[in-house]
């Protein structure tokens, strides 16, 4: 039977009282598709007396600055003030590592805000931009990879993972081969924009609100700035429009700047960045190059992985040796490999500096060896789908870093269940015969597996604080410290709390995001929010319920361990039930506290940053995509015909908003693999070191012609995870992986145009212009094959 005692067990029946399990909507679904939805800049127009902020960008990737007139701004009628390095009263930087300054004296990169202008309207404060005068002394520039590490500009620590002995797993092994792959980074194109707004109340409390998701360290970097204690500011972020990474550090800068604009006018300050801004100076996902070296025995299973990689981290540290840290930990994907020898390096470059995004370097560490195995295949003679099976994780299997994988045999049940729901055998010879009908079109099939490490590297990020409030109407109130960006956290606390008190939904309240409500959070981000503060939000409810079921068990005459609470009732063993209302009525007349701060922190897990060993990981999330496509031999377009995920969430806390989060990171993700192209200007001009790409006119992002026509996806069943709350798994990133099944597909279309055999080197993104020069190499390679087929395609095919 069901009880409510035993965090780990569910209610049988969640539909009901809409709490665990149950399929709800996002909480602001309906505001969201209605444009009730307020976000920070939402806040920040309402008031008249608001001043905006507009930066001066510097035109140089690398320049010193030699001076700064600020007086033609402040000359331009409406401009108000303008903010330089001399008006900050603390510390002058908006990093965590010290190498951020918020008003640099050298440039660093093309975009750079040298200072901000405040003016009463957008207008004013960007006319006044144009008005200030700054004399630029031009420097040499490093902008791309290869430059940066030509001229070994690197920074930050140089991590080796490393296990057995790589050198004699490589001379042993039957099969060798080496390369290297340099691939792109992404833009975030969150649809808002980074915004914050700053009021100073009349005893100089400073009020942030941000479109963070990091609120205790935007406050902690506001505190410095500003030179006061961090209780004399506080930070709201009431929901983003999307972070995916990219308002975990990147905001900070930009609430200090409306923070400082407000303690010098005593006016509220907006701060919003133009899409343009906003892709010219926040960072994005790091590009990577890799060159290695790998080992394979004579069945095809890898014996040793020898690699350097090299991420590009832009002009400085933000969260580079993190992200690091997690493509190192992430470059088995899904595989045993005996031996591995993997140096990570972080260039340092003059672009902007490459933060967090979804997945966090896993992607980059995974698309590397994902890449491996689809070029190796062919030379081993192995179709890729089998090579990939073989090299699957087993039970008793450990990671190069040590940590024991847990539920591997998940791996492969989930590749066999898939391979039987999307009906792979019969589909792949479909494939075949098609590509045999037909010479300038061609179709390709693969499937790619999904492991992903559940928990912050950083031992000390994984916890996290909520406070629960119970009014004497028996309403329910809860504040928890993770932000909302989309990805229903909010909507799962909600529930959390709904089971854990046993009322129904519509019961539970929840209020933003504060620093004054739940102190030292970390960042919404690792996937872990709703793990993290789930956790918390369930520990303040128990203790509440465990008040509660004293208070009730003198009024029903039972046991207080015989008291049960489900759907807004409470009652004994045997006893007719009362509301909990009435219940929570009773407690207040008795002074029985009704409000209750959850903690949690999450158990078992360690993490040596040096020695890259340890067992950083609560736990892995796995999964599975199989893709189909289809490619143009003339244009090299292409269309994703068919997708089937199978994924692992454990039991699902909210399984209408796991499936959007397993959709939305798959199209992500594939926006990242086949369609998004980063350019920046790398020529000699002036406009050397620009973004090129600024706007959605050049920057080309997934939308609904880019999901697959048909799109299936699975939970995977009977997957109760044990120590996370409720049984369930993290889900926000993983999914993202599950998009190299549409990259592997497109490698092996690219095949079929060459002679049958051959290795296919696939860039990264694969846009259709790189999938055309692609087929042509392969086309070439097939040299008067291809002729005879042509010659024989049928007039109504092709
Ligand atoms: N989903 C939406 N709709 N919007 C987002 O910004 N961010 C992703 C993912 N899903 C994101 C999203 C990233 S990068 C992370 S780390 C997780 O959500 C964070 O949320 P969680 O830890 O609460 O799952
Ligand atoms: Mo997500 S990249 O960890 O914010």
């Amino acid at each position: 039977m069901t009880s409510q005692t035993d965090p780990q067990i569910r209610p049988e029946s969640p539909s009901e009282h809409r709490g665990v399990g149950a399929a709800e909507p996002h909480e602001s679904a309906a505001l969201h598709v209605t444009g009730a939805a307020q976000y920070t800049d939402d806040i920040a127009v309402r008031d008249p007396r608001t001043l905006h902020a507009w930066p001066v960008q510097a035109p140089h990737a690398h320049a010193r600055v030699l001076a700064l007139d600020t007086a033609g701004a402040r000359a331009v009628d409406g401009v108000v003030e303008v903010l330089t390095a001399e008006h900050v009263p603390g510390i002058n930087d908006a990093g965590v590592k010290g190498d951020e300054p918020l008003f640099p004296r050298v440039v660093m990169f093309h975009g750079h805000a040298v200072c901000w202008v405040l003016g009463e309207t957008q207008e004013a404060a960007r006319r006044g931009a144009e008005a200030v005068v700054v004399d630029y002394e031009p420097l040499d520039a490093l902008i791309t990879l290869d430059e940066a590490i030509a001229a070994e500009s690197f920074q930050g620590r140089q991590p080796v993972l490393r296990r057995g002995d790589v050198g004699a797993g490589l001379a042993e092994a039957p099969h060798r081969f080496s390369g290297t792959f340099s691939f792109g980074g992404q833009e975030h194109f969150y649809l808002e924009t980074h915004a914050s707004l700053a009021l100073v109340d009349e005893a100089g409390q400073v009020m942030i609100h941000s479109s963070t998701q990091h609120p205790t360290e935007t406050q902690e970097i506001v505190a410095h700035v500003l030179g006061v204690a961090s209780h004399e500011v506080t930070v709201q972020a009431l929901r983003m429009g999307g972070g995916f990474g990219g308002k975990e550090m990147q905001p900070h800068g930009l609430a200090a700047v409306a923070a400082l604009g407000a303690v010098r006018t005593g006016r509220p300050v907006r701060v919003r960045l133009t899409r343009t801004q906003d892709i010219t100076m926040t960072g994005k996902r790091h590009p990577f190059a890799a060159q290695w070296e790998v080992g394979f025995d004579d069945a095809g299973r890898l014996r040793a992985l020898k690699a350097v990689i090299t991420s590009d981290g832009g002009w400085s540290l933000d969260l580079s040796e993190p992200v690091l840290s997690r493509a190192l930990c992430h470059i088995d994907n899904a595989y045993l490999i005996p031996a591995v020898e993997v140096l990570g390096r972080i260039a340092k470059t003059h672009k902007t500096s490459q933060t967090a995004f979804r997945g966090f370097g896993g992607p980059q560490g995974m698309l590397i060896i994902e890449d491996i195995l689809g070029r190796c295949a062919p030379l081993l003679g192995l179709a890729p789908d089998e090579l990939r099976r073989r090299n699957l994780y087993r039970p008793g299997d450990v990671t190069p870093y040590g940590q024991p994988v847990r539920h591997a045999e998940r791996l492969g049940d989930i590749w066999d269940q898939l391979e039987d729901r999307a009906d792979v055998v019969a589909r792949r010879r479909q494939v075949e015969e098609f590509n045999a009908r037909h010479g300038h079109r061609k179709r390709g099939l693969a499937l790619t597996p999904v492991k992903f490490g559940i928990s912050f590297n950083f031992t000390a990020f994984n916890q996290a604080g909520a406070l629960v409030h119970v009014y004497k109407d028996g309403s329910v109130l809860i504040n928890h410290g993770g932000t909302e960006m989309g990805q229903g956290l909010h909507t799962k606390m909600r529930q959390v709390a709904a089971t854990a008190l046993g009322v129904p939904l519509e019961q539970v309240r929840l209020a933003p995001t504060r620093t004054d409500k739940v102190p030292n959070t970390s960042a919404t981000a690792a996937s872990s929010g709703a793990d993290l503060n789930g956790g918390a939000v369930r520990n303040a409810c128990e203790q509440i319920r465990q008040s509660l079921a004293e208070v009730a068990s003198r009024r029903l005459g039972v046991h207080s361990h015989d008291v049960r609470f489900s759907d807004g009732e409470v009652r004994g063993l045997g006893t007719e039930p009362v509301s909990f209302a009435d219940v929570v009525r009773d407690a207040y007349l008795q002074r029985v506290q009704l409000f209750a701060a959850g903690y949690h922190r999450t158990e078992g897990i360690h993490w040596d940053p040096v020695a890259m060993r340890g067992e950083p990981f609560k736990y892995f999330a796995y999964g599975a995509a199989v893709s189909e496509v289809e490619v143009d031999g003339f244009t090299g377009a292409h269309r994703l015909l068919r997708t089937d995920i199978l994924h692992d969430v454990g039991d699902s806390l909210s399984p209408l908003i796991d499936v959007g989060q397993i959709e939305g990171g798959f199209v992500q993700g594939v926006g990242w693999l086949t369609l998004e192209d980063l350019r920046w200007d790398e020529g000699d001009s002036p406009g050397r070191g620009r973004v090129l790409s600024q706007a959605a006119s050049t920057y080309k992002l997934p939308s609904f012609s880019e999901m697959p026509e048909d799109f299936t996806v699975h939970l995977y069943e009977r997957a109760t995870e044990p120590g996370v709350v409720y049984g369930s798994k993290a889900v926000g990133e993983p999914p993202l992986m599950l998009a190299f099944s549409v990259r592997e597909a497109l490698r092996a279309a690219v095949a079929a145009f060459g002679p049958g055999g051959s290795s296919v080197e696939l860039p990264s993104p694969a846009t259709p212009e790189a999938v055309f020069w692609a087929l042509r190499r392969a086309r070439e390679a097939a040299g008067d094959e291809a002729a005879r087929d042509e010659a024989a395609e049928p007039v109504s095919g092709g």
